[in-house]
């Protein structure tokens, strides 16, 4: 059995981070969404895995996965040209996929539990396409499935009026009867080749198609509530360890310090992670928050954030909250007269002032 993850894709609702970096390589508890869904595979002993990449980000997460040697798996990397869908990249790794049964895996989905006994469940079922289900409050941002006890009825992507609360979770398995269905079917209105209207397609084709209920969270990245939210429910899972310098400081609860990471007069109050390299100087780090690699809080708090490496956040009144800062961004109180903010932002970028 294969493994195929899609990476590429544009990432339009974690703008502006995504406009110089991969929205799955942004970290959840310091360690990349992609690499979530490579260690799920691993687990469940899928050594052959394609990784779809977009030809803007593609060397970049090429350049963070590698050739998956240290994941225990081999990585073939697929450049998917325009991203006109999920069944387009199915059809655009056919030839990595061949006629082999295949695990697809979305970039930027966390599953808790892993796929272990899924895969299972798919080797003995016999059936052409297992898909994994959860209830949702917001069906309509999904694809979502009718089910009809244990008989997947109808499925439709995004739907304005959804008939079930059941979203389709961004983890398939597929046998090669997929290639088919995704050659049979036209873009819908949003332009894509959905995924969702292929599995329909084997539906209709009397091909079997099995539900699977998930029982523990799921998590889709692709927005900034869901990766904060990512981000807490795997802090919420780590064991304590602490292998910085602390002088004069303080960890409460779950706290992860890794190695060359110094506090100096902080204190940090789990669920959270600092980085490797970083540096607290009179800070408070406060619960669901991962701090980068070598970034460095100084008179400042920060708490339910996500700082990707090299960011500076020093002197502020305020406390940092709920924000997302991409690599070197710098957040500093400078004193200077007039007093005033002054701003130098990318491209979609928002500030939010008291
Ligand atoms: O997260 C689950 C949902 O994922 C499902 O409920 C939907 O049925 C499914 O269509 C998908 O919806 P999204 O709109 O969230 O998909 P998104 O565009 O975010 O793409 C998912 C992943 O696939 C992401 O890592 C980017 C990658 N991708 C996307 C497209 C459109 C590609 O690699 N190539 C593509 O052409």
């Amino acid at each position: 059995m294969k493994g195929l993850i899609l990476s590429g894709g544009k990432g339009t609702r974690l703008r502006p981070i995504t406009h110089t970096s991969a929205k799955q390589l942004i970290p959840v508890a310091n360690k990349p969404v992609l690499f979530y869904g490579i260690e799920a595979l691993a687990t469940a002993g899928i050594e052959d895995v394609g990784i779809i990449i977009a030809p803007e980000t593609g060397e970049e997460i090429r350049a963070a996965a590698g050739d998956g040697s240290r994941f225990g798996v081999h990585i073939t990397y697929i450049v998917q040209d325009v991203p006109a869908g999920l069944a387009h990249a199915v059809l655009t790794a056919e030839p990595f996929l061949g006629d082999d049964p295949f695990v697809m895996y979305l970039g930027d989905n966390l599953l808790q539990g892993g796929i272990v006994d899924l895969v299972e469940r798919f080797k003995t079922s016999q059936c052409d396409a297992l898909i994994l289900l959860t209830p949702v409050p917001d069906p309509e941002n999904y694809g979502v499935a009718e089910l009809d006890g244990d008989r997947v009825v109808r499925l439709v992507e995004k739907p304005r009026s959804p008939v079930s609360d059941l979203a389709l979770v961004g983890v398939y398995m597929f046998t090669a009867s997929v290639h088919d269905a995704a050659r049979a079917i036209t873009p819908s209105a949003r332009g894509e080749l959905e995924i969702t209207d292929a599995i329909q397609n084997l539906v209709d084709s009397g091909l079997r198609v099995e539900p699977h209920i998930v029982s523990g969270w799921w998590k889709d990245t692709g927005q900034l509530a869901d990766m904060l939210e990512a981000n807490r429910l795997i802090l919420d899972v780590m064991e304590a360890r602490c292998d910085g310098v602390l002088e004069d400081s303080q960890l409460d609860g779950r706290v992860v310090v890794a190695a060359g990471a110094r506090l100096e007069r902080s204190t940090v109050r789990g669920p959270a992670i600092i980085g490797a390299g970083a540096r607290l100087i009179d800070a408070y780090v406060g619960p669901y928050t991962a701090i980068g690699d070598r970034c460095l809080i100084e008179s400042a708090e920060v708490e339910n954030s996500i700082l990707l490496t090299g960011c500076e956040v020093r002197r502020l009144d305020g406390r940092v909250e709920s924000s997302l800062l991409g690599r070197n961004v710098r957040i500093v109180r400078d004193g200077r007269q007039p007093r005033a903010y002054r701003f130098m932002l990318g491209d979609s970028s928002e500030v939010r002032v008291p």
